[in-house]
């Protein structure tokens, strides 16, 4: 394409700019997409199954969500939380209809979840006169980019040059629970873990160190916070990733796929729990926005129904079929895993960024897990014909390496 022509190219010399340097975007612009498909400011068609990061649930442009959005945002966009709202008022219905939960926090984003969960554990322990002041998270684990979440994260790069950090936070090993035991004691605010480590590169917990995870917080008076903001809303084929479990935590977070690529963040507990976060201790000025949660309805409505978990749970097979087949063949893969369609691939002999980048030219999108892994997070309701192709273009992509 000649270079003057490129509107990618052109748009992406302004990105840089005016934009701040923390990305490394793609070197194609999206400018409309439907469903599965997306297309760039050339008009190059892409398959995406990256999911914008396992947020688009439902895919782009799903005219159920968009009609929800327009009926919404024709009636009340912002009501400000001196005032609630009906759409709100419902989704917190139906998430403690469908869950462990019993009472409901609205913020815009996974790390406002977060913070919110772990502001509910002290605030918890402190109104019972406890001084605990210390938290376990895990290695390898990814909570979001405030202060609060790097320093509960397992990335050591996510945190160089941003100290001081939280202090107080340790890190366990995931799926050993004598390395929680050891760290473990009376000073315990909460225990905070994902169900399915997601940026990780999708480790499922083990169901034994759940249950005895669980266990463990039951006797030291300990809150167990799952952290269910990528591996919830059907991506793990189940609601929420704890639902496989049989055990159930004391506050979840979601967001992502919550709000099928409007932002939204929710902070789930159980009535002993809620008091806690009496009135006046926290709030968000956008959190609980009427157009976000009336989209979260549909988006809920959708996704909770079994016959549409079950799908997520065939097409989990029918990707993770094709994937072995393709590695097979291109002997690229050192690794394959998938929790619901959510899938990694790790890769050998090949940074991620670079294969990254000849999926784009042969029109798919992914996301990595590190540089060493890519990552599949499809609308959930993607079609058998987009799997195909999309993974055909993965194939194409795999032989030019
Ligand atoms: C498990 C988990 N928690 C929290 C977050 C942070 O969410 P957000 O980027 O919406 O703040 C993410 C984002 O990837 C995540 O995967």
């Amino acid at each position: 394409m000649n270079k003057k022509n490129d509107k990618n190219k052109e748009l992406l010399s302004v990105y840089e700019d005016v934009m701040l340097p923390n990305y490394a975007p793609a070197d194609f612009i999206p400018d409309r997409a439907l469903g599965s498909r997306v297309w760039d400011k050339n008009n190059k068609e892409y398959i995406d199954l990256g999911g914008g990061i396992a947020v688009n649930s439902l895919g782009h442009s799903n005219p159920i969500l968009i009609k929800a959005l327009n009926d919404q945002a024709n009636k009340l966009w912002h009501t400000s939380n001196y005032l609630s709202n009906e759409p709100a008022i419902n989704l917190a219905k139906k998430l403690t209809e469908l869950t462990f939960a019993e009472k409901v926090y609205f913020s815009n984003s996974g790390s406002e979840a977060n913070e919110a969960a772990i502001k509910i554990a002290r605030k918890f322990h402190h109104d019972r006169g406890e001084n605990r002041d210390e938290l376990i998270s895990f290695e390898n684990s990814f909570h979001g980019r405030s202060i609060l979440n790097i320093s509960m994260g397992g990335s050591e790069n996510h945190k160089k040059g941003f100290e001081p950090l939280l202090s107080g936070i340790k890190h366990a090993k995931y799926n050993d629970i004598s390395s929680v035991e050891n760290l473990v004691s009376n000073k315990t605010t909460a225990i905070i873990i994902e169900p399915v480590q997601g940026e990780a590169g999708v480790y499922e917990a083990d169901k034994s160190f759940l249950i005895s995870l669980r266990e463990l917080c039951d006797k030291n008076g300990t809150l167990l916070i799952m952290d269910e903001v990528q591996s919830g809303i059907g991506r793990t084929g189940h609601l929420y990733g704890y639902m496989k479990y049989g055990i159930e935590p004391d506050i979840l977070t979601s967001a992502k796929g919550l709000g099928g690529g409007i932002p939204i963040g929710a902070t789930l507990t159980k009535n002993n729990i809620a008091p806690s976060l009496s009135t006046g201790t926290h709030g968000s000025t956008f959190g609980g926005n009427p157009i976000a949660c009336a989209v979260s309805n549909k988006v809920l409505e959708i996704v909770s129904n079994p016959t549409f978990l079950d799908e997520v749970k065939l097409k989990e097979k029918l990707m993770m079929d094709l994937l072995k087949e393709i590695s097979s063949k291109t002997h690229v893969f050192s690794g394959l895993r998938s929790s619901g369609l959510w899938i990694c691939c790790d890769i050998k002999d090949v940074d991620a960024f670079e294969l990254l980048d000849r999926c784009y030219e042969n029109g798919l999108i992914l996301v990595t897990a590190g540089n060493k892994a890519l990552r599949f997070a499809p609308a959930l309701n993607i079609s058998e014909d987009d799997i195909s192709e999309g993974l055909g273009n993965l194939t194409k992509a795999l032989n030019q390496i």
